[in-house]
């Protein structure tokens, strides 16, 4: 256990925290003297690495949840503050990568689950946990896992990428909201880790299952179940990203990368969006709109 540094004697709420990402930032924030409180939909695999967690001498709690149940959300907030009085921290990690495929074989069940679990879930999680870290008055944290694939577009992933540029979003809008709470809130983008985010479908609840004369040809999705299941495998381990995380928070990052050979595609971003207002200076239909005052609220 460290000594005592800004984290220790706090209290994390983490989502998707049964293994992956969750589960390394559960015991990377554990380490440095957090009390976790883990929550996940997967029982049997919170049980099992909560007690790994627990051997080790850390402070945990579990918690069921399915990120979609505001209520369960709510219960995850009681039992947390029942066991360790505050909450300072939530991180909205809980996330599923879906499955790809073209925009003519996208099934609406699929993208509902995955804009549920990837954007509901954050919202949920942020309303449930932000009162209780105001309510102290002790400051905190706010991170959302979004993803590389917020930031750019990938071809046949069209509802993961939406619901983690949503996630980026929402973060950027939460940034000046919470900072005079001095709630320090932040977006993690990782590329690939080797997780198990490309078997995702394993605790895919019931209520998003695709009728089965509906459901798309399973040979047409093989290929790009493929291709994902490569990359991920390739991915960077789920340790150095948690030790990144801990670095970002201490010097109050607000983007979090963990893939710096990514910038170049961020940059070409970057320079697309404002090349079309080049486009729009030229314009003569708006051009003349240049020196306008900008209006926001
Ligand atoms: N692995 C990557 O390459 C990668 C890259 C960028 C972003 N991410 C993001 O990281 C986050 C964590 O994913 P991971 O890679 O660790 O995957 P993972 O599948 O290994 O872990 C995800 C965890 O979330 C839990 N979960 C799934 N649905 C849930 C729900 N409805 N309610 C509560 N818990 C639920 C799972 O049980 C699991 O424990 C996700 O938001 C993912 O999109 C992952």
């Amino acid at each position: 256990m460290s000594q005592s540094n800004e984290f220790s004697g706090k209290t994390a709420v983490i989502s998707g925290a049964a293994g992956g990402i969750g589960l390394a930032l559960s015991e990377a924030l554990a380490a440095q003297g957090m009390n976790i409180v883990m929550a996940d939909i997967d029982a049997a695999a919170l049980a099992q690495s909560s007690e790994d967690l627990r051997s080790k001498g850390y402070k945990v709690i579990t918690c069921s949840l399915d990120v979609t149940d505001y209520a369960q959300w709510e219960g995850v907030v009681a039992e947390a503050k029942e066991a360790f009085g505050k909450i300072h921290m939530v991180i909205n990690n809980a996330g599923v990568g879906g499955s790809p495929g073209k925009i003519e074989d996208s099934e609406a069940e699929t993208w509902r689950w995955v804009m549920d679990v990837n954007v509901m879930g954050v919202l949920y999680g942020a309303q449930a946990c932000v009162p209780a870290i105001k309510e102290h008055g002790e400051g905190g944290w706010v991170l959302n896992v979004a993803s590389m694939a917020g930031l750019m577009g990938m071809p046949y992933a069209g509802a993961y990428c939406a619901s983690k540029a949503a996630v980026v979003s929402m973060t950027e809008s939460w940034m000046p909201e919470l900072e005079p709470f001095n709630i320090h809130t932040s977006v993690l983008c990782p590329a690939f880790v080797k997780t198990r985010i490309h078997e995702s479908y394993r605790n895919r609840q019931e209520k998003y299952a695709v009728a089965t004369e509906k459901r798309i040809d399973k040979e047409k999705l093989k290929a790009g179940a493929k291709a994902a299941t490569m990359a991920v495998e390739s991915g960077i381990p789920v340790s150095m990203l948690a030790e990144r995380v801990l670095e970002a928070l201490r010097s109050k990052q607000t983007y979090i990368y963990t893939h710096p050979n990514y910038r170049k595609v961020t940059r070409g971003r970057a320079k697309a969006i404002d090349n079309g207002f080049v486009d729009a200076e030229n314009s003569s239909v708006v051009g003349h709109l240049i020196n306008d005052d900008i209006v926001t609220f």
